[in-house]
């Protein structure tokens, strides 16, 4: 890290501390200009209300991150990943997930436009009948193969679901036996889901799931398989017909694929249209982004808190509670999104990081958290930033009461761990000062859902550049997975109490 970086870190942990309560006191205005909305357009959710006021962002602060933010070349890396250059230096990629959503380099702009007509033609083809008849899908992948369709499908598929959709990732067997439970295999699609085609879970759930539909008696199972993949060459040579592979592209990764054929089991069971606007929805937050500078950029103010706290105030986790069950998946995404991102020891040339990197990413649903984990939110000794989502209107059509109830929970939240409150009684004192920040939607469908996730990508992107980190690479899940490559093998030995559960549980003699 350069001097000059150094310095600029310095700088931010050397400005003055005032607590929430004062800074509100003392700026009349606060509200106003630590918030800021991102419409959606027309018939696309309305729009979304970023308010970063309970935070302790200051002028002072956010001056100083702007200076880092220079000093780091940030806006010269946004405009090299909009372009299509290789920011992913390791693996010599580029990371053009944009590029799905209509914003990016224009030749992969129009091979994306391509191959969302192919997944366009078959999501088409399923819907009218043309592979026989379809009332389940059983989705197989993991990591970012399975979670942005997990929760796309979770929140926008619940009352009516064209299709029945199962998103299996575990190797564990009970995961694939309760879908085959749900699912009548005469009328089940099986998609595989790999962008490398070879993951050890994804390709033995996949035979399993081969094997099920071929002992049921459906015929050619292999006809009832589409592989999502950006290695098709695998997928032919694993059986799948040409006709049904759908490509993308080798310079999406896996955790921000859910825009490309990742997507088709969210097409499948929300249909075309709602899958277009969930890809506007997060153009929209591209297009803002890629326009706007420093602190009035949504995504990087957003980075310059997490950075705060993480770097300067020493938070080791940030979490995020959705007052939404539609969004009860959010947190396991964002875990992927930020964790296999930014879970970095050293920057994008190798040297050791000049402090801590991605916090923990964990979560919720509120209310069932407050009942649960918030009493160590407002008295532990944690400092634990916090995020909350809620949607102004309601996914449900009870009784107003329900969303009313929800919504005053979440704005109370947010008001008692800042307020805090003093009592002689110790055990009943609340310290209070306790950050957070609201995401409000005034609606969440598709495009809401897109723009959310985009800004989280975006958000997690500046957090990299500012600590000079590649985002885009993972190699930290190699060894895990290679030593269990060697217990599979045999013959290899290892530590004392490897070998004593291997033993333990009859892997090894
Ligand atoms: O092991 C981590 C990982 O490589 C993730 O980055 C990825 O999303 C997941 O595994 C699944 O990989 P694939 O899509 O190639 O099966």
């Amino acid at each position: 890290m350069d001097e000059a970086r150094t310095k600029a870190w310095q700088m931010l942990s050397l400005q003055p501390r005032a607590t929430l309560a004062t800074l509100f006191e003392r700026d009349p205005g606060r509200v106003e200009r630590l918030s800021g909305r991102i419409e959606l357009g027309e018939g696309e959710g309305g729009g979304i209300l970023f308010d970063w006021s309970k935070t302790h962002l200051t002028d002072a602060l956010l001056d100083d991150f702007e200076a880092l933010a220079d000093l780091a070349g940030f806006e010269a890396m946004r405009a090299r990943m909009f372009a299509g250059d290789i920011v992913n230096p390791t693996e010599n990629r580029a990371a053009e997930h944009t590029a799905l959503r209509g914003v990016g380099k224009d030749t992969s702009v129009e091979e994306a436009e391509a191959l969302r007509e192919r997944m366009r033609l078959l999501v088409h083809a399923v819907h009218e009948g043309g592979l026989g008849e379809v009332r389940h899908l059983i989705h197989i992948g993991i990591g970012g193969s399975a979670l942005g369709p997990a929760l796309a499908v979770d929140a926008l598929a619940r009352d009516l679901a064209l299709v029945d959709v199962h998103v299996v990732s575990n190797i564990d067997g009970v995961a694939l036996e309760s879908a085959f439970a749900a699912c009548d295999p005469a009328t089940t699609l099986i998609a595989v889901a790999s962008k490398t085609f070879t993951t050890i879970e994804t390709m033995t759930n996949a035979a399993s799931a081969l094997k099920w539909l071929d002992d049921s008696g459906v015929p050619d199972p292999h006809g009832r398989v589409i592989a999502l993949t950006a290695a098709p060459d695998r997928a032919v040579q694993w059986g799948v017909d040409e006709t049904r592979i759908l490509p993308f592209s080798e310079s999406v990764g896996g955790r921000y694929s859910i825009w490309s054929s990742i997507g088709f089991p969210v097409t499948v069971a929300i249909g075309w249209e709602d899958f277009e606007a969930f890809l506007a929805g997060a153009a929209t937050v591209d297009a803002h982004f890629r326009d706007t500078s420093g602190r009035a950029n949504l995504c990087l103010r957003a980075a310059f808190a997490d950075l705060y706290y993480a770097r300067i105030r020493g938070a080791e986790t940030r979490a995020c509670f959705a007052y939404d069950q539609r969004l009860a998946l959010l947190p396991d995404y964002l875990q992927q999104l930020e964790m296999e991102s930014n879970g970095k020891s050293v920057t994008a040339s190798g040297e050791a990081v000049d402090g801590p990197t991605a916090p923990i990413t964990w979560g919720g649903v509120g209310t069932d958290a407050q009942h649960a984990v918030f009493q160590l939110l407002h008295q532990g000794t944690h400092l634990v930033p916090i995020d909350f989502i809620a949607s102004i209107a309601p996914g449900d059509n009870l009784d107003p009461a329900h969303h009313r109830i929800l919504l005053m929970n979440c704005f109370a939240q947010g008001a008692a761990l800042m307020a805090g409150r003093v009592s002689e009684d110790p055990a009943r004192s609340y310290p209070g000062d306790r950050p957070s920040a609201t995401i409000l939607c005034d609606d969440l469908d598709a495009a809401t859902l897109g723009a959310l996730i985009a800004f989280h990508e975006h958000r997690t992107f500046c957090n990299a550049v500012l600590m000079g980190i590649n985002p885009f690479d993972q190699f930290g899940v190699e060894l895990g997975k290679e030593i269990a490559g060697q217990i599979e093998k045999g013959g290899a030995s290892f530590d004392p109490s490897t070998q004593a559960l291997l033993k333990a549980a009859g892997l090894q003699r």
